[in-house]
């Protein structure tokens, strides 16, 4: 048995989380810094920093409190590594090496977007392989094929915006406030997704995306037609995204022969997006996953198991490891 602490600092939210085997999740403690970044319109590196150095240590307390786990029972802390900001990085990756130390169990530098690759497992351990992963959060856009947990194929991504990029940035200018996504979200469900035909940006093309012409589109339409009514706005603006990412799931999903597929990233929290996606895996034949919402967006339970498959497979990452804002995942 090999229980794990996972902490997660790479952005805006401080979360600490106990794992058995990557698998059994004993605790999950996320606190979101929404409220400090609201008035900003977005995230403040410097603050989220900051706000990290006050929360991490309540928050590790708190998973290990209420994981019901001492100091002696943790056989390996696991920290995301990178991508990220790179102070809010060191915050996680400094108290994780620290605890490795003191401890005297293995440290993990773990990928933010191979957790989110590995998220799904937690709640569907059964996952057919090979498995489509539509990776969709506020800084990626991919499409991923595991053909087993640490063995990727990148099939295809954006070229421009993340999709998650493209909520915050419309909603923005909107003036619905951060983070765009839930207020885009909750937005659309009064309004008519086909009242505004905006453009599906490289759809019969290939498997990668491209989202910066369409927030484009959004802004050129709401300033000749200041009258419109948001709610509209919002509803078609998500069916154009909604329409690109299952399209291309579809796609990849026959490319490559999945059995699964399986949602990713804190868009997949998205209401048309989850609905929509059950449809298109049924239509294809092949089991459709939606994690949680709250496993889509940023936790520590996902680096926790994503460090428990790095330790075992690639063995405990050096102390003298850097985090790394630019980290890639290591693709086949
Ligand atoms: O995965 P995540 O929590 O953090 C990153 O690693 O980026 O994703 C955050 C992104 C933000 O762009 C946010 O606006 C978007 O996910 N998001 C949503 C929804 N909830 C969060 N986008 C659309 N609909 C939602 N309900
Ligand atoms: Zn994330």
């Amino acid at each position: 048995m090999t229980t794990i602490l996972g902490i997660e600092t790479s952005c805006d939210e401080t979360a600490a989380a106990v794992v058995v085997d990557g698998r059994d999740v004993r605790s999950s403690v996320v606190s979101s810094q929404v409220d400090l970044h609201a008035r900003f319109g977005g995230v403040v590196p410097e603050i989220a920093s900051r706000a990290h150095v006050e929360l991490l240590t309540p928050v590790m307390a708190e998973a290990l409190v209420e994981a019901g786990v001492g100091d002696g029972d943790i056989d390996a802390v696991a920290a995301t590594i990178g991508p990220g900001l790179i102070g809010s990085l060191l915050v996680g990756v400094s108290a994780a090496k620290a605890l490795s130390l003191v401890w005297g169990v293995p440290f993990v530098g773990v990928n933010h977007l191979e957790a989110h690759l590995v998220a799904s497992f937690l709640e569907e351990p059964d996952l057919e392989l090979p498995l489509v992963v539509l990776l969709v959060s506020g800084g990626h856009t991919m499409l991923v094929e595991l053909q087993e947990i640490g063995r990727y194929r990148l099939l295809g991504q954006t070229i421009d915006d993340a999709a998650g990029e493209a909520f915050d940035k419309v909603a923005r200018f909107l003036g619905l406030g951060y983070p765009g996504g839930p207020a885009i979200d909750r937005e659309a469900m009064s309004g008519d997704p086909e009242a505004i035909r905006f453009p599906r940006a490289m759809m019969d093309e290939g498997l990668d995306f491209s989202f910066s012409g369409l927030k484009t589109a959004v802004i050129n339409h709401v300033r000749k037609h200041p009258d419109v009514g948001t709610a509209d706005v919002c509803a078609s603006f998500q069916q154009a995204v909604v329409d690109v990412l299952v399209e291309k799931a579809r796609r990849a999903a026959r490319e490559v022969g999945a059995k699964g597929l399986a949602l990713g990233g804190g868009v997949a929290a998205n209401s048309q997006l989850r609905e929509v996606f059950l449809d298109v895996c049924s239509e294809e034949g092949v089991h459709g996953f939606l994690p949680s919402r709250a496993m889509c967006t940023d936790n520590a339970a996902m680096v926790a198991a994503a460090g428990y498959y790095v330790l075992r497979d690639r063995g405990e990452t050096p102390l003298d490891a850097p985090a790394d804002p630019n980290l890639r995942v290591a693709l086949a």
